[in-house]
């Protein structure tokens, strides 16, 4: 009998036992219902998916302000607890593991989609390149406003208050979204946040508002349900900083004292973007369990588990395509095709009607 660790062993994330390590990632598919509430589709999307070690859902808005797209489920009101907890439910009956990631897109949104249109917030008032994706069509992003310094413990508070409707509605824990452009990631990276307070310029300054959100969180629920997702080098939505090893290596040694549930890693740039970034490097700075994500198939994702430098894999579009991703990995069945006009909104087509094996 060998030991060597693959995608099937089972593994613990902090207080999450998962049945094996093919994590489901993120993945934004606006197909919410009006206020944000998760519906029936949404219920068989997830309960069809419950057989992977660990699903993470799409990223999710913790407060009205948090929202940059359309269709978007929430985690803030009772509506929407009782509409994940459908979820949670259908997901546990059939034994699987599911947490939340909790969002705030920061200066990736649009007036048309915030409260009595608002500005969206972010760091500093810098305008991202491109479009936000809204009700209307395409739009040119706007200026944001930057934050005041005596909203930030209000900010802090949301994501809080999320976390502790996230274990209203029976999730086995939370995933701080520290990744892709978004809010947190626009404190981290000197692209996006020239702020000359105690929130700019070091490092340790870029990492202050990430590590005030994570240690709110984990008082509030336990750091056993707490993981973390990042993406040192990925330049989706307008991204750059002057040093990322640096900046992530700090990051994740600061967040290893937390004993967080696990660290989440984008290891490159989405779209396939070639970087100069030490992953390994970074990983020996969090003392915890590590998720690797991007672009892996079985068996490089065998490989970096045997070689330890990951102790799970989040497969993204291959989970939309095979709810049962884990079955066909495990005989080495044929994967059907994504379809990637249907990811983005809509409805069952190209979401809950991907065939399963045999059918
Ligand atoms: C997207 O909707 O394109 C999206 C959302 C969250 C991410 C990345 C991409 O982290």
């Amino acid at each position: 009998m060998s030991t060597t660790l693959d995608l099937f062993s089972p593994v613990n994330l902090g207080a999450i036992a998962l049945k094996n390590r093919m994590v489901m990632a993120p993945l934004t598919r606006n197909r919410a219902g009006e206020g944000g509430v998760p519906q029936p589709l949404n219920v068989t999307y997830y309960e069809q998916r419950a057989t992977a070690g660990l699903i993470i859902t799409e990223a999710t808005p913790i407060s009205a302000m948090a929202h940059g797209y359309p269709a978007l489920p929430g985690i803030y009101t009772d509506a929407q607890i009782a509409g994940w907890k459908k979820i949670t439910d259908a997901v546990h009956a059939k034994g699987g593991k599911i947490v939340i990631q909790l969002w705030h897109v920061g200066r990736i949104s649009h007036p048309s989609l915030l409260p009595n249109g608002a500005l969206p917030v972010a760091p500093s008032a810098i305008k991202p390149a491109g479009q936000a994706f809204t009700y209307q069509g395409m739009l040119d992003y706007v200026e944001p406003r930057a934050l005041e310094l005596s909203e930030l413990p209000s900010l802090v508070a949301d994501y809080v208050h999320a976390s502790q409707c996230a274990l209203k509605a029976g999730f086995d824990g939370v995933e701080i979204h520290a990744a892709n452009g978004y809010l947190i990631d626009q404190f981290l990276r000197n692209g996006s946040n020239k702020r000359t307070d105690s929130y700019g310029g070091s490092i340790e300054n870029r990492t202050r508002f990430l590590l005030e959100v994570t240690k709110a969180v984990v008082d509030a629920i336990g750091a056993d349900k707490v993981g973390m997702r990042l993406s040192p080098v990925n330049p989706f939505n307008d991204m750059q900083d002057s040093n990322p090893q640096a900046l992530f290596n700090h990051v994740a040694s600061a967040v290893s004292a937390f004993k967080l549930a696990y660290l989440h890693v984008i290891e490159g740039g989405m779209g396939g973007t070639a970087v100069d970034f030490n992953f390994d490097e970074l990983r020996k700075h969090f003392k915890g369990a590590y998720i690797a994500n991007l672009a892996f198939d079985k068996v490089r994702g065998n490989a970096v588990i045997a070689s330890g430098h990951a102790d799970a894999i989040a497969f993204g579009v291959p989970f939309i395509a095979n709810p049962d991703l884990v079955e066909r990995f495990r005989i080495d069945a044929p994967l059907n095709t994504p379809d990637s006009k249907s990811f983005y909104g809509g409805n069952e087509k190209g979401y809950t009607d991907y065939p399963f094996l045999g059918a």
